[in-house]
């Protein structure tokens, strides 16, 4: 999670004992001095890359890095591509994985060789491949391919995390749940915002922080959508490292980290439909273990 998961986060999840992820980009520090980071507090637990398909040309560097010091390097967003996979395969050991929206690119995950795939259902917040309920994407890609699939979109709790292994998931992929922890790089007015949130409705599926993103749905709190829509102006607040500062514009897909400084309400806070489970900060660890307490 862009702006979000950044060293802190990623090495406390993998000192849990889940899977860290981190993302490629990050308006603080370079993408190699997140890895060293998130790995010196790791204490060997397990981090991972994740990259867009539609930019990671532009960074290859970046991708063969990942592959070759961390444990799983992922995709996101297109099409899974044999040559990629086979790029992180002559890099390092990393498995790679795919988050794909639909049956179709989950087989094609598997044809490409990925090591595992993650089915991203329509509930899940952030940008939102999915168009099925996670439930039906679930079964059907379970049915269909072979290789590990972990379920992804509205699991904030114990409970629907072990619904989802039981309705064939190998493991789950939770977001916004670890927005509001105490590791995360969030902005505090975003995480009031989730904390705030009452139920699904709360959230909405849409194309309106399309800013550097065009025409891909993300689901966000709907209160964000309807503050950017009354916003009178072209930049709602600034951000990036000190001495680098940026505008960011309205409708902007950039997620508030706690150093951006303006009017967060109005920007992508980004929720998934578990977002009524969200009720406190706790640290990351205390969010893992209560998420597999009833994993067999
Ligand atoms: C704030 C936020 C940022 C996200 N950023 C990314 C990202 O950079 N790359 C990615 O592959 N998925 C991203 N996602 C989507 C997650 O990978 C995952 O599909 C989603 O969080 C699962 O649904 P949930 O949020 O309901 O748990 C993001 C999600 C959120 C909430």
């Amino acid at each position: 999670m862009g702006g979000v998961s950044g060293p802190e986060l990623a090495s406390a999840v993998a000192r849990a004992g889940a899977l860290g992820m981190l993302c490629e980009f990050d308006a603080l520090e370079s993408a190699d001095e997140r890895m060293t980071n998130a790995l010196a507090g790791a204490d060997g637990g397990a981090v991972g890359m994740g990259f867009f398909g539609h930019r990671v040309q532009d960074d290859l560097a970046t991708f063969e890095a990942a592959a070759a010091r961390l444990r799983v390097v992922e995709v996101f967003w297109t099409t899974p591509d044999p040559l990629l996979v086979s790029r992180a395969r002559s890099a390092g050991v990393a498995l790679v994985a795919w988050q794909v929206g639909s049956l179709d690119h989950a087989l094609a995950a598997q044809d490409a060789g990925c090591d595992f795939v993650i089915a991203q259902g329509v509930e899940a917040g952030g940008h939102v491949r999915g168009t099925q309920p996670l439930e039906q994407l679930l079964r059907e890609v379970s049915e269909r391919v072979s290789i590990p699939v972990v379920a992804a979109g509205g699991i904030a709790t114990a409970e629907s995390a072990a619904w989802a292994v039981d309705a064939g998931a190998a493991a789950v992929r939770v977001g916004t749940a670890f927005v509001a922890t105490q590791e995360s790089r969030a902005h505090p007015v975003y995480i009031d915002a989730l904390l705030a949130a009452q139920s699904a409705d709360d959230t909405v599926l849409t194309t309106g922080f399309s800013g550097g993103w065009p025409d891909a749905p993300h689901r966000v709190l709907k209160s964000a959508l309807a503050a950017a829509e009354a916003f009178e102006g072209d930049v709602v607040a600034e951000g990036g490292p000190p001495g680098a500062r940026r505008p960011i514009a309205r409708f902007s897909s950039a997620t508030p980290s706690r150093h951006v400084e303006g009017r967060i309400d109005a920007m992508a806070l980004y929720a998934g439909t578990g977002v009524a489970s969200v009720t406190s900060v706790p640290p990351a660890s205390d969010l893992v273990a209560a998420l597999v307490s009833r994993l067999g």
